[in-house]
């Protein structure tokens, strides 16, 4: 055999190769999809975003980390061309926390850093996931959608305080946020 056709030969075996990895990726998605109903998280709950703002679930003065009745700590939080409003979410550590969030303008994200939660925000939908975070830290949440001119100045944090001082400060059953409001 010539070098070209060891070329060749080898091509098409790679090829083969990524065209079964391309078909066992679709498959899975497929199984998922119908079988399971999967959707991504942000994508489960629509919303009116002409509206948010004034009346429902992510009014100012809705936004921020609260516990509920039943004990459930819920971080509600909106993105907007440039920011996330609160800019920097209070929340417990060792305790499930989940997050709803949506946007008023364009399509942002935004992961937090060291963590799994990593979510888009899709303006018209809530975007919602719970996680648990381990242990007391401040975390970095930047914007990782590009969402415009000003995308790479788009950062939140995260404050994640022992659970004891949290539950302390969520006893006054006020909306929580790093700074006090
Ligand atoms: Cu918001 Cu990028």
């Amino acid at each position: 055999m010539t070098g070209e056709h060891v070329a060749v030969a080898a091509e098409r075996r790679w090829a083969y190769v990524v065209a079964l990895i391309i078909l066992a990726l679709i498959g899975v998605m497929v199984v998922t999809g119908l079988h399971w109903a999967s959707m991504p998280p942000s994508r489960v709950e629509t919303i009116d975003p002409r509206t948010l703002h004034l009346k429902g679930e992510f009014v100012e003065g809705n936004l921020g980390t609260s516990v509920g009745a039943d004990g459930k700590v819920v971080v509600r939080l909106v993105a907007q061309q440039y920011s996330f409003q609160p800019q920097c979410l209070l929340v417990p550590a060792g305790i499930p926390v989940t997050f709803r969030g949506t946007s008023t303008d364009a399509v942002h994200g935004f992961v937090v850093a060291t963590t799994n939660a990593n979510v888009m925000l899709v303006p018209g939908f809530v975007a919602t996931f719970t996680t648990t975070f381990r242990k007391p830290a401040r975390l970095a949440m930047p914007c990782h959608e590009y969402c415009g001119t000003g995308h790479e100045g788009m950062w939140a944090h995260v404050q994640v305080i022992p659970a004891e001082e949290f539950r302390a400060r969520a006893g006054r059953g006020e909306r929580l946020a790093c700074v006090p409001r």
